[in-house]
């Protein structure tokens, strides 16, 4: 449903994006993950057609953004950093201008208004001005003009910054109940966002794309060694010497009745030899747990990685070979 390649925007001589190449399937919600300055609005906006690309292809729904921008426009809805704000309309009028301007026949008016105000859940405050909103709201209302000509992309930048947690959460539901009928890209620089809202993430630093899978497989795969932890009854010198031979663990620790136990890179599920060793040396189990790295850990290595290693910038993926 999108789709990138090579795409590079320089502002003047400096490179604020370089050969971004990614892909975004129909129904999904990805999240376009980078810390300040990474490049995030830029792409999104040369995406929704609002800034021309200094170089490489970007289309949506398979229409190119530089040769057929109103094609695209009609299937894009765009929720910007900064979105204008139409303090002296009501929502109900903002709406309809916006609906208007996305081309939404006259005939069709009221029911794209009607449906936007319902889907966003701003039935309440239909008549009110949109400068006395709170800024929650108000949020709403942005999602509300980028959904109201039903268009199969949502391109959201940083569409909870500023809501208190509260608003956060219900945004968050209301962007995860509209997956599916709509392709949905947005941008954070804050993990927990991503990991409450998306399916996969886009991980983008110093405008080049540093990591992109599934939040899973993206933990996973940059895990040095995993690490369980077990509490038991008895820590004996001979059971832990017997848990440091199992095949598979690289070094086992003790602090009084804890053991944390970490495991060699790519090694096989041993969890059930563990327990066992630990049953059969008559230790007796209390508590086992896996601790995995958090998606925090990974973005920071992901992006410190990329700064300390002095690689070359034509290697933008190396950070995760
Ligand atoms: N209009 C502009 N003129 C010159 N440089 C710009 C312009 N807009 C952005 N930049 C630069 O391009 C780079 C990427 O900026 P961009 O706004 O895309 O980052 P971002 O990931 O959205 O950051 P943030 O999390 O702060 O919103 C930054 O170095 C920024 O200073
Ligand atoms: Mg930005």
């Amino acid at each position: 449903m999108i789709q990138v390649s090579h795409l590079t925007k320089f502002y003047g001589p400096r490179p604020a994006i370089q050969d971004l190449n990614f892909s975004v399937n129909r129904g999904e919600i990805v999240g376009f993950l980078g810390p300040n300055g990474a490049g995030k609005s830029t792409t999104m906006k040369i995406l929704t057609g609002f800034m021309p690309a200094s170089d490489g292809i970007a289309k949506i729904a398979g229409f190119d953004v530089f040769d057929q921008p109103t094609e695209v426009k009609r299937n894009v809805g765009f929720l910007p950093e900064n979105p204008p704000v139409y303090t002296e309309m009501t929502v109900r009028d903002y709406l309809e201008f916006a609906a208007t301007l996305h081309q939404v026949p006259r005939s069709e008016l009221k029911r794209a208004t009607d449906s936007a105000i319902e889907r966003t859940g701003l039935g309440d405050v239909r008549n009110r001005l949109i400068g006395n909103l709170s800024k929650g709201y108000r949020q709403r209302v942005g999602l509300a003009q980028a959904l109201v000509h039903l268009p199969k992309v949502l391109i959201l930048d940083e569409p909870t910054v500023g809501l208190d947690p509260k608003q956060i959460i219900e945004i968050r539901e209301l962007i995860k109940s509209l997956a599916g009928d709509h392709t949905v890209i947005l941008s954070s620089h804050i993990l927990p966002e991503v990991t409450a809202t998306c399916q996969r993430i886009i991980v983008i630093n110093r405008g080049r794309i540093v990591a992109e899978d599934t939040i899973d497989r993206l933990t996973t795969r940059m895990q040095k060694g995993l690490v369980y932890s077990m509490v038991v009854k008895n820590p004996m010198d001979d059971g832990i010497q017997a848990l440091r031979q199992i095949d598979g663990v690289s070094h086992v620790s003790a602090s009084g009745s804890k053991l944390t136990m970490e495991l060699r890179p790519g090694s096989k599920e041993i969890r059930d030899q563990i327990v066992e060793t630990a049953v059969t040396r008559r230790m007796g189990v209390l508590e086992f747990s896996a601790e995995r790295l958090s998606l925090e850990d990974v973005f920071l290595e992901l992006t410190t990685v990329e700064e300390n290693s002095g690689r070359s910038s034509t290697e933008p993926n190396t950070a995760l070979q």
